[in-house]
């Protein structure tokens, strides 16, 4: 089921067309990337999911209510991407905040295990203006999380983390998806997103450059061997491989075709150093479609 929806969504400020025409869909168990340059409008359509920005036209549905009706927003849990707490406020006190702010039932032990979740336990009765950058960033996840949220947007969710947050954060998703929870998370942090993400949208100048799964992105992936003791018969059976290098590649490998040439190459006393999987990789996939797009 759609979790979040949105179609042709524009927005101007004043001569500058911010949004030109963005839909998109996020549906339920699903985690979405949203990604493209700086500009691009990543936060403008999210802020325009939300409810936080006003389109110049087009429609929003979120958990099946139109985006105008406040209500659609209760089960909705965000992270944006600027964001001060109030510094006297401890960690505790700013979930107990957001909690009564939203209406939200959300008892005293389970707010301390989202603390806990984002890797603030120790640090639940500290206030917040002697918070580093991460911990301020760990603690607003804390928030998007605490209620329980059907779907969370979140605007640079790892920006700021240490690289076992971001492996924190990236479980964190993982769990989301599993409960049903959908996640529609920006990123410039491509190889996040490329983890954990199991669609991706790609903006670019305030429109969709490209959308799709990763494997329509990247297509199926190629496999690279490194061989050594290349005979001439050997050379006959890769002889429809590409080259690059020392390294044969298999492109687009049909199911049966790697063993079948391995078991061949072995019986042609080839040595096998290695036989392994490649793929372009999101962020080269992304650079070329906004190349492209130029
Ligand atoms: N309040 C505003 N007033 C004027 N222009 C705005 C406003 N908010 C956004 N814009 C413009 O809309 C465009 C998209 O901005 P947006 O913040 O959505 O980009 P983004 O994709 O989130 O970029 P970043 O990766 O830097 O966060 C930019 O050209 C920006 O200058
Ligand atoms: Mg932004």
């Amino acid at each position: 089921m759609t979790a979040a929806w949105c179609s042709g969504l524009r927005k101007r400020y004043r001569q500058r067309t911010a949004i030109g025409d963005v839909s998109l869909t996020v549906r339920r168990g699903e985690v979405v990337g949203l990604l493209g340059p700086n500009g691009a409008g990543k936060t403008t359509v999210i802020k325009m999911l939300l409810g936080l920005v006003r389109p110049d036209a087009g429609e929003v549905l979120l958990l099946g209510r139109p985006g105008r009706d406040p209500a659609s927003r209760a089960k909705v849990g965000y992270l944006p991407e600027l964001f001060r707490y109030q510094p006297w406020l401890t960690a505790t006190e700013v979930l107990d905040l957001h909690v009564r702010l939203a209406g939200a039932d959300v008892p005293a032990a389970a707010r301390r295990e989202t603390l806990g979740q984002v890797g603030l336990a120790d640090r639940a009765g500290d206030r917040v203006g002697g918070f580093s950058k991460g911990m301020q960033q760990r603690l607003g996840l804390a928030v998007a999380l605490v209620s329980r949220p059907e779907l969370v947007v979140l605007d640079e969710p790892t920006s700021a983390l240490d690289p076992i947050g971001r492996a924190d954060v990236r479980d964190l998703l993982v769990g989301l998806r599993a409960r049903g929870v959908a996640v529609l998370l920006n990123s410039h942090l491509i190889g996040e997103v490329e983890r954990v993400c199991d669609r991706v949208v790609i903006l670019d100048k305030g429109r969709v450059a490209a959308a799709g799964t990763l494997p329509e992105l990247l297509g199926r992936p190629e496999v690279r061997l490194r061989l050594g003791n290349v005979g001439e018969e050997a050379e006959k059976r890769l002889g429809n491989f590409l080259r690059d290098g020392a390294e044969y590649v298999v492109l687009d490998a049909g199911e049966d075709e790697v063993p079948a040439l391995v078991a061949d190459l072995v019986a042609l006393d080839v040595r096998i150093h290695a036989v392994e999987p490649g793929r372009i990789t999101l962020e080269e996939r992304l650079l070329d479609i906004l190349r492209e797009a130029k």
